[in-house]
């Protein structure tokens, strides 16, 4: 069963006209559930217009702090999003899921050069990962490529001139807006040039140990595929998506049948029959089995089980690696079965 936990909202702070800061009260009995790694997301839930909706949001406190802070922006269609942004207050509470995520940072004692480009929202774990790059050593260097239409749309723009003050010798900020012409900002969107730029020009001088991406897919994309281009491993580019394209799902149309599914969730065994054209985790949530997910788009890594038996294919599949998928993992959200008989395993992941 997903382990949500009600907490309070301690603060509100407006970033932008669009975007609010919640921080929530973590009672002393949950420190060690709430601890996290910089760069993690949490889900909240909530009952809104009578309906249970989930999301997850990406911490943008380091976990120096003791705070838990997400930064929600408002979307144009987004129901969490909206409802964040207009009518949550100080003592509302929340049910939280302990923080996840792949996309962090973990200090070593090593002196680290860190490059991170960002859009938009995609500063929320920037923001965790940069004040956690720079205090953990003072040899660490962090970079910070941030694109906006504007500066008022900013989020934690202020937060990041107070950081830039403190770390004046190691923290470098290039402003870029897509609307407005400032004086030391970049005009345009993050694209190809934007990584030549920082590379091969202005920070030509530095090796990056690793880059952080996090924004749209688009984005991801190009700053990608432009650092490969220029000598960058693979594995040194870690990558948040904050929203994706939406896939076509071309494999449910060949698919035909139905499967016997046997879930294996908190030790509990349950079973389903289920049509290969639909979904395993709607399949699962159908029947009322509590399985962890956040996203429910192939975005967030909340809803990973195990195939043990069986085979399963993902209609899309940005987080996991191909030797995770090798191994059996499955992002469930993705997962139309293609054999008779499948077993989900939620608990070895
Ligand atoms: S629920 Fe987010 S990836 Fe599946």
């Amino acid at each position: 069963m997903p382990d949500f936990h009600d907490l309070k909202v301690a603060a509100v702070d407006q970033l932008t006209p669009n975007a609010v800061a919640l921080s929530f009260d973590v009672p002393s009995e949950l420190h060690s559930t709430f601890q996290f790694t910089a760069g993690q997301y949490i889900t909240l839930q909530q009952e809104i217009n009578g309906e249970e909706v989930r999301r997850a949001y990406s911490i943008s406190s380091a976990p120096s702090s003791g705070k838990l802070t997400v930064g929600i922006k408002k979307m144009a269609n987004g129901t969490f999003s909206k409802y964040a942004n207009e009518k949550i207050a100080v003592g509302d509470v929340f049910e939280v899921m302990p923080p996840e995520g792949r996309f962090v940072f973990d200090p070593t004692d090593q002196p680290t050069t860190i490059a991170a480009f960002a859009a938009g929202s995609g500063i929320t774990p920037i923001m965790s990962i940069a004040r956690t790059v720079l205090e953990s050593n003072e040899k660490n260097i962090f970079v910070l490529v941030f694109g906006n239409q504007a500066p008022e749309e900013s989020m934690y723009r202020s937060a990041l001139l107070e950081l830039q003050e403190e770390f004046k010798e190691r923290f470098f900020i290039q402003w870029m807006f897509s609307r407005v012409s400032e004086p030391d900002a970049l005009f345009g969107r993050i694209e190809r040039s934007t990584v030549n730029l920082i590379l091969k020009n202005k920070f030509k001088s530095y090796n990056f140990d690793a880059f952080y991406l996090c924004g749209p897919e688009s984005m991801i994309e190009v700053v990608s595929q432009t650092l490969q281009e220029n000598g960058v491993a693979q594995e040194q580019i870690l990558f948040e998506l904050f929203t994706t394209s939406d896939t076509e799902d071309d494999l449910a149309k060949d698919l035909e049948g139905k499967t016997s599914v046997t879930v294996l969730l908190d030790d509990e065994e349950h079973q389903l029959v289920m049509d290969k054209k639909e979904i395993v985790l709607d399949a699962v949530l159908k029947n009322d089995i509590d399985a962890p997910y956040s996203c429910q788009g192939g975005v967030c890594s909340s809803c990973i089980a195990r195939i043990t038996e069986g085979k399963a294919e993902m209609v899309k599949n940005q987080i996991l690696t191909d030797s995770e998928v090798a191994e059996g993992l499955i992002l469930t959200c993705q997962a139309h079965p293609l054999t008779s008989s499948l077993k989900v395993d939620y608990d070895d992941v």
